[in-house]
């Protein structure tokens, strides 16, 4: 694809950012430095403040608080249309009275370029729309419009590119293939990508740096692996697949472990993957690093729980997924790869749980103030909820 118009990425900063709406915090004092180049992923249930965060950035709100800086520029008071940004919408808007190709090209032939025409066909064929070009946006799926919206703001070459769910509506397969188009584009023409989404996968599958936002703040935030293999926060532990989490007192410490009493079982976490120390502390292992055995396992560098009994058995082809009640512990789940046929144990079976200590996490959470879930929820709970905090710190004060 022609890059010959391409302004090159740029870093976006935001500094100290506070978005309030009338009774209503949607973001509290958020920093974010977004290196230019870099596919970002803006990740978070419904209603954390994503969508605000880039109409923030697209200049279509204008911040209560802070700075926000594109290229070490501070466009907090320029007008949205001066910005080098473009943004593929949550609702994606075409001209409903414009073809497909007009659509594409609109942006293009007003600032004057030359061969419009040419890039926007260009641009469809990316998405593999060109063969509709002269239709209508009305004589298209929903799932073809957004691709269109995508080919619109591609085509732009925009210095920073904010695509809030831009592939929600394309079906699984649709889905996987833009994604790596997407990637591909980025990659080719160094653009800076700000992707918003509440698809831990695609998150995952895409960019190269995630931030877990939830309730207007970031939780955590670092590359894919990390963030998966190293969750924080409970909520970034659930969030971002799933994890067994227990909690316990550290009891005491052990060349580099710290060994926690999980329900009268000693359990050992790596002191450098735990973010408390003393106290009370809750810490985790991702189900996929938990072993299942029928005998009660006695290694040096195994951590065991149980006996326990399986209470679920799914099976999904490539992998079984176990649930396992395991007396003063709950429910802890385990994913087991299918190496042989079927699954290694059936309902009702007496078994062990047991895992590397290296695979175990620590959290930061404290649990005596923090809930040991946060549940997802829906945007009407997060403005209840923030209405009784502060109407309790009113008290308070
Ligand atoms: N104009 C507005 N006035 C009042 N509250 C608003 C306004 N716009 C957004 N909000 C609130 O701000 C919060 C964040 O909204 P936002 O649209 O950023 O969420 P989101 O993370 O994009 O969610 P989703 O994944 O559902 O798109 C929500 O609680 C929302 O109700
Ligand atoms: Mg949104």
């Amino acid at each position: 694809m022609a890059t010959s118009f391409a302004e090159s990425g740029a870093d976006l900063e935001l500094v100290g950012i506070t978005k309030r709406f009338p009774g209503f915090t949607a973001i509290e004092h958020l920093d974010l430095t977004i290196p230019a180049g870099s596919f970002f992923a803006l990740l978070g249930p419904s209603g954390c403040g994503k969508t605000t965060t880039l109409r923030l950035i697209a200049g279509l709100e204008d911040p209560t608080a802070g700075r926000i800086l594109i290229g070490g520029k501070d466009v907090t008071d320029t007008k949205s249309y001066r910005r080098p940004v473009n943004t593929v919408f949550q609702s994606y808007a075409l001209f409903p009275h414009m073809t497909i190709l007009d659509n594409v090209s609109f942006g293009l032939k007003r600032r004057g370029i030359a061969n419009a025409t040419q890039l926007a066909h260009e641009a469809l064929r990316l998405v593999e729309l060109d063969h509709v070009a002269q239709r209508r946006p009305s004589q298209l799926s929903g799932g073809q419009q957004q691709r269109v919206a995508l080919a619109r703001a591609v085509v732009n070459r925009p210095a920073l590119l904010l695509l809030d769910e831009p592939l929600g509506a394309l079906d699984l397969k649709l889905r996987r293939q833009m994604q790596i188009e997407l990637k591909q584009i980025q990659g080719d023409v160094g653009l800076t990508f700000l992707h918003v989404t509440h698809d831990q996968e695609e998150a995952m599958t895409m960019a190269d740096t995630i931030a877990v936002m939830n309730k207007g703040e970031i939780e955590q935030m670092g590359a894919p692996e990390e963030l998966y293999e190293l969750p924080k926060t409970a909520f970034v532990a659930n969030f971002l697949g799933q994890s067994n989490l227990f909690t316990g007192p550290v009891v005491s410490s052990k060349g580099d472990t710290l060994v926690v009493d999980i329900a009268g079982r000693k359990i050992e976490v790596p002191r450098n993957r735990a973010q408390r120390h003393a106290g009370d502390v809750t810490i985790g292992v991702r189900p996929e690093k938990v072993a299942l055995v029928t005998t009660e396992p006695k290694a040096a560098g195994l951590n065991v729980v149980g006996p326990g009994r399986v209470v679920d058995v799914s099976f999904s082809g490539v992998s079984t997924q176990y649930q396992v009640q395991v007396p003063g512990l709950g429910v802890l789940t385990v994913f087991s790869q299918n190496l042989a046929f079927g699954p290694i144990v059936n309902l009702g079976a007496e078994v062990w749980l047991t895992w590397t200590v290296d695979h175990g996490f620590g959290l930061e959470d404290d649990p005596a103030t923090a809930p040991r879930f946060e549940p997802d929820e829906d945007t009407s709970q997060i403005a209840t909820q923030r209405r009784e905090r502060l109407e309790s710190e009113l008290e308070e004060a």
